[in-house]
Protein backbone atom coordinates (compact mmCIF):
# COMPACT_ATOMS: atom_id res chain seq x y z
CA UNK A 1 0.00 0.00 0.00
CA UNK A 2 1.50 3.43 -0.99
CA UNK A 3 1.77 6.11 1.71
CA UNK A 4 -1.55 7.49 2.81
CA UNK A 5 -3.00 10.06 4.98
CA UNK A 6 -4.66 8.64 8.24
CA UNK A 7 -6.62 10.90 10.91
CA UNK A 8 -6.56 9.05 13.91
CA UNK A 9 -9.15 10.61 16.23
CA UNK A 10 -8.84 9.56 20.17
CA UNK A 11 -11.94 9.88 22.17
CA UNK A 12 -12.16 9.87 26.24
CA UNK A 13 -12.41 5.84 27.34
CA UNK A 14 -9.65 3.62 28.92
CA UNK A 15 -8.90 1.80 25.46
CA UNK A 16 -7.15 5.17 24.57
CA UNK A 17 -3.74 3.92 26.64
CA UNK A 18 -3.67 1.55 23.22
CA UNK A 19 -3.71 4.01 20.64
CA UNK A 20 -0.22 4.61 20.58
CA UNK A 21 0.66 1.30 19.82
CA UNK A 22 -2.36 1.96 16.69
CA UNK A 23 -0.20 4.57 15.53
CA UNK A 24 3.20 2.71 15.47
CA UNK A 25 1.58 -0.13 13.25
CA UNK A 26 0.16 2.40 10.80
CA UNK A 27 3.38 4.31 10.84
CA UNK A 28 5.19 1.05 10.66
CA UNK A 29 3.48 0.43 7.10
CA UNK A 30 4.85 4.17 6.37
CA UNK A 31 1.05 5.96 6.57
CA UNK A 32 1.46 9.46 7.31
CA UNK A 33 -0.78 9.78 10.54
CA UNK A 34 -1.67 12.84 12.65
CA UNK A 35 -4.15 12.49 15.89
CA UNK A 36 -6.87 14.43 16.96
CA UNK A 37 -8.19 13.69 20.61
CA UNK A 38 -11.03 15.19 22.39
CA UNK A 39 -10.43 16.82 26.26
CA UNK A 40 -11.59 13.49 27.60
CA UNK A 41 -9.03 11.60 25.82
CA UNK A 42 -5.99 13.54 26.79
CA UNK A 43 -7.34 12.09 30.25
CA UNK A 44 -6.08 8.78 29.38
CA UNK A 45 -2.91 9.43 26.84
CA UNK A 46 -1.37 12.79 26.67
CA UNK A 47 -0.89 14.67 23.10
CA UNK A 48 3.03 14.62 23.68
CA UNK A 49 2.71 10.41 22.96
CA UNK A 50 1.10 10.82 19.91
CA UNK A 51 2.97 14.11 18.96
CA UNK A 52 6.16 11.82 19.14
CA UNK A 53 4.76 9.08 17.32
CA UNK A 54 3.31 10.58 14.54
CA UNK A 55 5.79 13.30 13.74
CA UNK A 56 2.66 15.69 13.59
CA UNK A 57 1.54 18.32 15.77
CA UNK A 58 -1.91 16.70 18.16
CA UNK A 59 -5.03 19.06 17.66
CA UNK A 60 -7.53 18.93 21.19
CA UNK A 61 -9.60 21.89 20.77
CA UNK A 62 -11.87 23.14 17.76
CA UNK A 63 -12.15 26.75 18.77
CA UNK A 64 -8.43 27.61 19.77
CA UNK A 65 -7.51 30.67 18.16
CA UNK A 66 -3.26 28.85 17.45
CA UNK A 67 -4.50 25.40 16.32
CA UNK A 68 -6.84 26.28 13.98
CA UNK A 69 -3.96 28.78 12.69
CA UNK A 70 -2.04 25.91 12.18
CA UNK A 71 -4.08 23.67 10.46
CA UNK A 72 -8.08 24.24 10.73
CA UNK A 73 -10.36 21.52 11.39
CA UNK A 74 -12.01 21.93 7.94
CA UNK A 75 -8.61 21.33 6.14
CA UNK A 76 -7.79 18.41 8.47
CA UNK A 77 -11.03 16.93 7.57
CA UNK A 78 -10.48 17.62 4.12
CA UNK A 79 -6.31 15.57 4.50
CA UNK A 80 -7.73 13.04 5.36
CA UNK A 81 -7.98 9.52 3.64
CA UNK A 82 -9.26 7.97 6.11
CA UNK A 83 -10.53 8.75 9.57
CA UNK A 84 -10.18 6.12 12.66
CA UNK A 85 -12.27 6.64 15.62
CA UNK A 86 -11.04 4.76 17.99
CA UNK A 87 -11.16 3.98 20.68
CA UNK A 88 -15.42 5.15 20.37
CA UNK A 89 -17.06 5.63 22.96
CA UNK A 90 -20.66 5.12 23.51
CA UNK A 91 -21.10 9.10 23.83
CA UNK A 92 -19.02 9.84 20.92
CA UNK A 93 -21.11 6.79 18.72
CA UNK A 94 -23.49 9.31 19.29
CA UNK A 95 -22.37 12.18 18.24
CA UNK A 96 -21.45 10.77 15.24
CA UNK A 97 -24.64 9.56 14.27
CA UNK A 98 -26.82 12.37 15.08
CA UNK A 99 -24.06 14.05 13.14
CA UNK A 100 -23.36 17.10 16.25
CA UNK A 101 -20.32 19.42 15.86
CA UNK A 102 -19.43 20.33 19.16
CA UNK A 103 -16.01 19.72 19.68
CA UNK A 104 -12.90 19.24 17.52
CA UNK A 105 -13.54 15.08 16.53
CA UNK A 106 -17.36 15.73 15.88
CA UNK A 107 -16.84 18.30 13.85
CA UNK A 108 -14.20 17.03 11.88
CA UNK A 109 -16.00 13.47 11.18
CA UNK A 110 -19.25 15.47 10.30
CA UNK A 111 -16.75 17.61 7.66
CA UNK A 112 -14.80 14.85 6.33
CA UNK A 113 -15.71 12.80 2.78
CA UNK A 114 -12.93 10.18 3.62
CA UNK A 115 -14.32 6.81 4.92
CA UNK A 116 -14.78 6.51 8.76
CA UNK A 117 -13.84 3.62 10.59
CA UNK A 118 -14.75 3.61 14.25
CA UNK A 119 -13.53 0.96 16.72
CA UNK A 120 -16.20 0.93 19.60
CA UNK A 121 -14.75 0.49 23.13
CA UNK A 122 -17.27 0.46 26.09
CA UNK A 123 -18.78 -0.76 29.31
CA UNK A 124 -21.05 -4.11 28.40
CA UNK A 125 -24.07 -2.78 28.97
CA UNK A 126 -23.92 0.98 27.50
CA UNK A 127 -22.59 -1.21 24.29
CA UNK A 128 -26.13 -3.68 24.63
CA UNK A 129 -27.79 -0.79 25.02
CA UNK A 130 -30.50 0.22 22.84
CA UNK A 131 -29.23 3.48 21.99
CA UNK A 132 -26.04 2.89 21.37
CA UNK A 133 -28.12 -0.26 18.69
CA UNK A 134 -29.82 2.33 16.93
CA UNK A 135 -26.86 4.74 16.96
CA UNK A 136 -24.69 1.79 15.39
CA UNK A 137 -27.16 1.27 12.99
CA UNK A 138 -27.66 4.60 11.74
CA UNK A 139 -23.87 4.87 11.14
CA UNK A 140 -23.63 1.59 9.94
CA UNK A 141 -26.26 2.53 7.22
CA UNK A 142 -24.69 5.27 6.62
CA UNK A 143 -21.63 3.59 5.28
CA UNK A 144 -19.53 3.69 8.85
CA UNK A 145 -17.30 0.57 9.08
CA UNK A 146 -16.81 -0.77 12.84
CA UNK A 147 -13.89 -2.90 13.76
CA UNK A 148 -14.92 -4.58 17.12
CA UNK A 149 -15.75 -4.54 19.72
CA UNK A 150 -14.25 -7.88 21.19
CA UNK A 151 -15.27 -9.92 24.19
CA UNK A 152 -13.71 -10.49 27.56
CA UNK A 153 -12.76 -8.77 30.22
CA UNK A 154 -13.60 -4.73 30.59
CA UNK A 155 -11.47 -2.46 32.20
CA UNK A 156 -14.93 -1.64 34.19
CA UNK A 157 -14.85 -4.87 35.68
CA UNK A 158 -17.54 -6.56 33.36
CA UNK A 159 -16.75 -9.22 31.43
CA UNK A 160 -18.50 -9.49 27.71
CA UNK A 161 -18.35 -7.12 24.62
CA UNK A 162 -17.06 -3.90 24.75
CA UNK A 163 -13.11 -4.59 24.07
CA UNK A 164 -11.59 -2.28 21.66
CA UNK A 165 -9.85 -4.51 19.15
CA UNK A 166 -6.34 -5.03 19.17
CA UNK A 167 -4.10 -2.43 17.00
CA UNK A 168 -3.17 -4.92 14.45
CA UNK A 169 -7.04 -5.66 13.88
CA UNK A 170 -7.62 -2.04 13.71
CA UNK A 171 -4.95 -1.37 11.28
CA UNK A 172 -6.15 -4.74 8.93
CA UNK A 173 -9.92 -2.95 9.32
CA UNK A 174 -7.87 0.33 8.00
CA UNK A 175 -6.28 -1.46 5.35
CA UNK A 176 -9.22 -2.76 3.57
CA UNK A 177 -11.08 0.58 4.05
CA UNK A 178 -7.86 2.19 1.89
CA UNK A 179 -7.00 -0.43 -0.78
CA UNK A 180 -7.60 -0.10 -4.48
CA UNK A 181 -11.25 -1.11 -5.17
CA UNK A 182 -11.07 -3.07 -8.61
CA UNK A 183 -13.20 -5.59 -7.65
CA UNK A 184 -16.17 -3.56 -6.08
CA UNK A 185 -19.12 -5.26 -8.81
CA UNK A 186 -17.80 -8.62 -8.47
CA UNK A 187 -19.15 -10.95 -5.59
CA UNK A 188 -16.42 -13.82 -5.15
CA UNK A 189 -16.87 -17.23 -3.89
CA UNK A 190 -13.90 -19.06 -2.17
CA UNK A 191 -13.65 -22.87 -1.30
CA UNK A 192 -11.38 -23.43 1.05
CA UNK A 193 -9.79 -26.05 3.43
CA UNK A 194 -10.32 -29.63 3.47
CA UNK A 195 -13.51 -32.08 4.14
CA UNK A 196 -14.22 -34.25 6.46
CA UNK A 197 -16.42 -37.19 6.03
CA UNK A 198 -18.56 -38.94 8.57
CA UNK A 199 -17.63 -42.22 9.25
CA UNK A 200 -19.19 -42.51 12.60
CA UNK A 201 -20.06 -40.21 15.69
CA UNK A 202 -17.06 -39.42 16.44
CA UNK A 203 -14.72 -40.48 13.29
CA UNK A 204 -14.20 -38.87 9.79
CA UNK A 205 -12.01 -39.22 6.82
CA UNK A 206 -9.98 -35.77 5.88
CA UNK A 207 -6.89 -34.59 4.97
CA UNK A 208 -3.93 -31.98 5.28
CA UNK A 209 -5.55 -29.19 3.67
CA UNK A 210 -5.21 -26.14 6.32
CA UNK A 211 -6.91 -23.71 4.37
CA UNK A 212 -4.42 -21.03 4.51
CA UNK A 213 -4.15 -20.47 0.39
CA UNK A 214 -8.11 -20.20 0.28
CA UNK A 215 -8.41 -17.91 2.97
CA UNK A 216 -5.64 -16.04 1.59
CA UNK A 217 -7.72 -15.42 -1.78
CA UNK A 218 -10.60 -14.41 -0.34
CA UNK A 219 -8.56 -11.75 1.91
CA UNK A 220 -7.28 -10.66 -1.10
CA UNK A 221 -10.18 -10.10 -3.19
CA UNK A 222 -11.92 -8.44 0.10
CA UNK A 223 -9.56 -6.17 -0.17
CA UNK A 224 -9.82 -5.19 -3.65
CA UNK A 225 -13.70 -4.28 -2.84
CA UNK A 226 -15.18 -7.77 -3.58
CA UNK A 227 -18.11 -8.99 -1.38
CA UNK A 228 -16.34 -12.52 -0.46
CA UNK A 229 -17.97 -15.56 0.28
CA UNK A 230 -15.71 -18.24 2.11
CA UNK A 231 -17.09 -21.34 2.19
CA UNK A 232 -14.45 -23.14 4.26
CA UNK A 233 -13.77 -26.44 5.76
CA UNK A 234 -12.90 -27.15 9.50
CA UNK A 235 -9.67 -24.60 9.28
CA UNK A 236 -7.41 -22.80 12.08
CA UNK A 237 -7.22 -19.90 10.10
CA UNK A 238 -8.82 -16.70 10.98
CA UNK A 239 -11.62 -15.00 8.63
CA UNK A 240 -9.87 -12.40 6.76
CA UNK A 241 -11.78 -9.10 7.54
CA UNK A 242 -14.15 -8.03 5.54
CA UNK A 243 -14.89 -11.85 4.51
CA UNK A 244 -18.47 -13.45 5.00
CA UNK A 245 -17.57 -17.14 5.99
CA UNK A 246 -19.65 -20.25 6.06
CA UNK A 247 -18.57 -23.12 7.72
CA UNK A 248 -18.94 -26.22 6.52
CA UNK A 249 -17.22 -30.30 7.09
CA UNK A 250 -17.93 -32.88 4.51
CA UNK A 251 -18.29 -32.53 0.38
CA UNK A 252 -22.09 -33.18 0.66
CA UNK A 253 -22.41 -29.85 3.03
CA UNK A 254 -19.82 -27.55 0.88
CA UNK A 255 -22.17 -28.43 -2.45
CA UNK A 256 -24.87 -26.73 -0.51
CA UNK A 257 -23.22 -23.85 0.72
CA UNK A 258 -21.83 -23.04 -2.85
CA UNK A 259 -25.10 -23.87 -4.64
CA UNK A 260 -27.24 -21.86 -1.61
CA UNK A 261 -24.47 -18.23 -3.18
CA UNK A 262 -24.18 -19.47 -6.60
CA UNK A 263 -26.96 -16.97 -7.95
CA UNK A 264 -25.37 -14.26 -6.55
CA UNK A 265 -21.23 -15.42 -7.65
CA UNK A 266 -19.66 -13.89 -10.40
CA UNK A 267 -16.37 -15.32 -9.63
CA UNK A 268 -15.63 -18.55 -7.91
CA UNK A 269 -12.06 -19.59 -6.84
CA UNK A 270 -12.74 -22.79 -5.56
CA UNK A 271 -9.31 -24.12 -3.20
CA UNK A 272 -10.61 -26.48 -1.12
CA UNK A 273 -9.19 -29.79 -1.01
CA UNK A 274 -12.34 -31.82 -1.40
CA UNK A 275 -12.87 -35.30 -0.83
CA UNK A 276 -13.04 -37.64 -3.69
CA UNK A 277 -15.16 -40.34 -1.74
CA UNK A 278 -16.81 -40.78 1.30
CA UNK A 279 -17.96 -43.72 3.65
CA UNK A 280 -21.24 -44.93 1.97
CA UNK A 281 -23.02 -45.11 5.22
CA UNK A 282 -22.00 -42.55 8.05
CA UNK A 283 -23.25 -44.86 11.71
CA UNK A 284 -24.58 -42.40 13.84
CA UNK A 285 -22.91 -44.24 16.94
CA UNK A 286 -19.59 -45.17 17.41
CA UNK A 287 -17.79 -48.32 16.00
CA UNK A 288 -16.95 -50.46 18.91
CA UNK A 289 -14.28 -52.40 18.50
CA UNK A 290 -15.56 -54.75 21.11
CA UNK A 291 -18.34 -55.48 19.37
CA UNK A 292 -16.53 -56.61 16.50
CA UNK A 293 -14.75 -60.14 16.80
CA UNK A 294 -11.49 -59.94 18.40
CA UNK A 295 -9.22 -60.20 15.44
CA UNK A 296 -11.47 -58.57 12.59
CA UNK A 297 -10.38 -55.98 10.64
CA UNK A 298 -12.70 -53.22 9.52
CA UNK A 299 -13.70 -52.20 5.58
CA UNK A 300 -15.33 -49.34 5.19
CA UNK A 301 -17.54 -48.78 1.56
CA UNK A 302 -16.30 -45.60 -0.04
CA UNK A 303 -18.90 -43.80 -2.05
CA UNK A 304 -17.87 -40.92 -4.80
CA UNK A 305 -18.47 -37.33 -3.81
CA UNK A 306 -20.26 -35.08 -6.26
CA UNK A 307 -17.11 -32.73 -8.04
CA UNK A 308 -18.22 -29.39 -7.14
CA UNK A 309 -16.05 -27.39 -9.27
CA UNK A 310 -17.04 -29.38 -12.50
CA UNK A 311 -20.60 -29.25 -11.35
CA UNK A 312 -20.63 -25.37 -10.94
CA UNK A 313 -18.58 -24.69 -14.44
CA UNK A 314 -20.83 -26.41 -16.30
CA UNK A 315 -23.79 -23.82 -14.58
CA UNK A 316 -20.79 -20.78 -14.94
CA UNK A 317 -22.61 -18.47 -17.62
CA UNK A 318 -20.75 -15.23 -17.69
CA UNK A 319 -18.94 -15.91 -14.20
CA UNK A 320 -15.14 -16.26 -13.98
CA UNK A 321 -14.16 -20.12 -12.47
CA UNK A 322 -11.02 -21.19 -10.93
CA UNK A 323 -9.80 -24.30 -10.16
CA UNK A 324 -6.91 -26.00 -7.76
CA UNK A 325 -5.01 -28.82 -8.70
CA UNK A 326 -2.63 -30.55 -5.84
CA UNK A 327 -0.17 -32.96 -7.81
CA UNK A 328 2.41 -34.64 -6.77
CA UNK A 329 3.62 -35.84 -10.13
CA UNK A 330 3.34 -34.96 -13.67
CA UNK A 331 1.90 -31.78 -12.77
CA UNK A 332 1.45 -30.02 -15.67
CA UNK A 333 0.65 -32.52 -17.83
CA UNK A 334 -2.33 -33.75 -14.94
CA UNK A 335 -2.96 -29.71 -14.41
CA UNK A 336 -3.68 -29.73 -18.48
CA UNK A 337 -6.09 -32.90 -18.29
CA UNK A 338 -7.77 -31.37 -15.63
CA UNK A 339 -8.50 -27.71 -16.93
CA UNK A 340 -10.14 -29.40 -19.62
CA UNK A 341 -12.11 -31.96 -17.75
CA UNK A 342 -13.56 -29.74 -15.36
CA UNK A 343 -14.20 -26.62 -17.58
CA UNK A 344 -12.80 -23.75 -15.67
CA UNK A 345 -10.78 -20.57 -16.66
CA UNK A 346 -8.08 -21.27 -15.33
CA UNK A 347 -6.22 -24.15 -12.88
CA UNK A 348 -4.10 -23.21 -10.27
CA UNK A 349 -1.63 -26.39 -10.32
CA UNK A 350 1.13 -26.89 -7.15
CA UNK A 351 3.42 -29.64 -6.73
CA UNK A 352 3.08 -31.07 -3.04
CA UNK A 353 5.87 -33.15 -3.39
CA UNK A 354 8.21 -30.13 -3.21
CA UNK A 355 9.58 -28.37 -0.06
CA UNK A 356 7.73 -24.85 0.82
CA UNK A 357 4.79 -25.85 -0.97
CA UNK A 358 1.01 -26.76 -0.78
CA UNK A 359 -0.87 -28.25 2.06
CA UNK A 360 0.24 -26.19 5.58
CA UNK A 361 3.02 -24.72 4.41
CA UNK A 362 3.01 -20.49 4.40
CA UNK A 363 4.40 -20.40 0.92
CA UNK A 364 3.37 -22.16 -2.15
CA UNK A 365 5.15 -22.47 -5.81
CA UNK A 366 2.22 -22.50 -8.11
CA UNK A 367 2.08 -22.81 -12.26
CA UNK A 368 -1.06 -21.22 -13.76
CA UNK A 369 -2.49 -23.65 -16.50
CA UNK A 370 -5.03 -21.69 -18.95
CA UNK A 371 -6.77 -23.57 -21.22
CA UNK A 372 -5.57 -24.17 -24.23
CA UNK A 373 -2.56 -24.99 -22.29
CA UNK A 374 -0.24 -21.51 -21.68
CA UNK A 375 1.23 -22.09 -18.58
CA UNK A 376 2.84 -19.66 -16.20
CA UNK A 377 5.18 -20.75 -13.60
CA UNK A 378 5.54 -18.67 -10.56
CA UNK A 379 8.56 -18.53 -8.28
CA UNK A 380 8.07 -19.95 -4.13
CA UNK A 381 5.76 -17.02 -2.56
CA UNK A 382 4.20 -16.15 0.45
CA UNK A 383 0.61 -17.78 0.12
CA UNK A 384 -0.76 -13.92 0.06
CA UNK A 385 1.22 -12.99 -2.76
CA UNK A 386 0.23 -16.41 -5.03
CA UNK A 387 -2.89 -15.10 -3.63
CA UNK A 388 -2.50 -11.45 -5.33
CA UNK A 389 -1.36 -12.48 -8.24
CA UNK A 390 -4.06 -15.05 -8.74
CA UNK A 391 -6.49 -12.67 -8.10
CA UNK A 392 -4.65 -10.47 -10.48
CA UNK A 393 -5.21 -12.95 -12.99
CA UNK A 394 -9.20 -13.01 -12.09
CA UNK A 395 -9.10 -8.61 -13.33
CA UNK A 396 -7.33 -9.82 -16.46
CA UNK A 397 -9.61 -12.17 -16.80
CA UNK A 398 -13.00 -10.12 -16.14
CA UNK A 399 -11.19 -7.12 -18.78
CA UNK A 400 -11.21 -9.53 -21.32
CA UNK A 401 -15.05 -10.51 -20.89
CA UNK A 402 -15.81 -6.84 -21.57
O1 LIG B 1 -10.05 -33.55 -9.03
P1 LIG B 1 -9.26 -32.78 -8.06
O2 LIG B 1 -9.67 -32.98 -6.64
O3 LIG B 1 -7.77 -32.88 -8.21
O4 LIG B 1 -9.58 -31.25 -8.46
C1 LIG B 1 -9.21 -30.18 -7.70
C2 LIG B 1 -10.13 -29.02 -7.94
O5 LIG B 1 -11.49 -29.43 -7.95
C3 LIG B 1 -10.05 -28.02 -6.81
O6 LIG B 1 -10.35 -26.75 -7.34
C4 LIG B 1 -11.16 -28.50 -5.86
O7 LIG B 1 -11.61 -27.46 -5.03
C5 LIG B 1 -12.21 -28.98 -6.83
N1 LIG B 1 -13.02 -30.11 -6.36
C6 LIG B 1 -14.36 -29.96 -6.11
N2 LIG B 1 -15.12 -31.01 -5.72
C7 LIG B 1 -14.56 -32.25 -5.58
C8 LIG B 1 -13.20 -32.42 -5.83
C9 LIG B 1 -12.45 -31.33 -6.21
O8 LIG B 1 -14.86 -28.83 -6.23
N3 LIG B 1 -15.33 -33.27 -5.21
Amino acid sequence: MHQRRILVAVTGGIAAYKIPEVVRVFRRADQVVRCIMTSAATEFVTPLVLQTLTGEPVRTALLDPAEEGEIDHIDLADWAELLVVAPATANSLAKLAHGLADDLVSAVALATRAPVLVAPAMNVNMWNHPATRANLETLIERGVRIVGPGEGELACGWLGAGRMSEPAEIAAAAELLLASKSLADEVVLVTAGGTREPVDAVRFLGNRSSGKMGFAVAGEAARRGARVVLVAGPSAVETPPGVERVNVESALEMRDAVRSVWSEATVAIMAAAVADFRPAQALDRKIRKEDLAPDAGLTLELVRNPDILAEISKDRGSRIVVGFAAESHDVIDSAIRKLERKGCDLLVANDVSREASGFDSDTNAVIFVWPGGEIEELPTLPKTDVAAQLVDRVEKLREARR
